[in-house]
């Protein structure tokens, strides 16, 4: 896939288009999980680059890897990395690695920030650093997409937030393409979860 194609946020939209398949593979144990790895697992200048911050498990990973993505997932918690290495296995162990969201160096440009549940686990202090990171980190034209939690709900973590403050935050550097309900979260995020789709201008 070009990474023009990712710019223009179709990337993105492909991932939520197939999201039944996306949260199926988040088991590892469903057998619907992919389970032959066909792409290489080492950032490859030709593909369209995915960050996933905060990655945690990094179950979504290996679905980007396996739809032709070069993703780098990064988490701050040894822990997480440890656990995401291994849920991944060794073909895939190197795409995740132990780092600050807030002071590191991608591997290289940045065609796709894939946000779930990082945004939510930060303080709310935190946010306009979050608007200025994602800001920094993505070029003219690359795209801030995924899964927000939107509701009331000032104590966390998870910590809620409005589409209101979203736009307060991230409108400055960023042009919101699309957003949508979805029907198929988790119980915690059910009816409270909003994918989210955001242009760096
Ligand atoms: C709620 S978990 C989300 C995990 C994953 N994104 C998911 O959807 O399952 C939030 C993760 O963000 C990580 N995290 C929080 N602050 C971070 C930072 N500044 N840099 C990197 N990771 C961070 C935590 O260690 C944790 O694993």
């Amino acid at each position: 896939m070009p990474v023009a194609a990712v710019q223009g946020g179709h990337a993105a939209a492909a991932v939520e288009r197939d999201r039944h398949r996306l949260r199926t593979s988040n088991d590892p144990n469903d057998p619907s999980h992919p389970s032959s790895p066909s792409s290489p697992s080492r950032p490859d200048a030709r593909l369209p680059h995915v960050l996933i911050p905060g990655c945690g498990r990094a179950y979504e990973a290996r679905w980007l890897v396996e739809h032709g993505f070069a993703v780098e997932a990064i988490d701050f918690s040894p822990t997480a990395v440890a656990v995401a290495r291994e849920q991944l296995g060794a073909s895939h162990a190197d795409i995740v690695r132990e780092a600050d969201f807030f002071d590191f160096t991608p591997a290289r440009e940045i065609d796709w920030i894939y946000e779930r549940t990082f945004f939510c686990a930060l303080p709310p202090a935190m946010r306009p650093a979050y608007a200025d990171r994602m800001a920094d980190l993505l070029p003219r034209g690359g795209v801030l997409a995924g899964l927000f939690f939107v509701t009331h709900k000032p104590s966390g973590p998870p910590f809620g937030t409005s589409l209101d403050e979203l736009h307060r935050l991230l409108d400055p550097a960023f042009e919101c393409l699309r957003e949508r309900e979805v029907d198929d979260s988790m119980a915690l995020f059910a009816g409270v979860e909003r994918w989210l789709e955001w242009r760096r201008r």
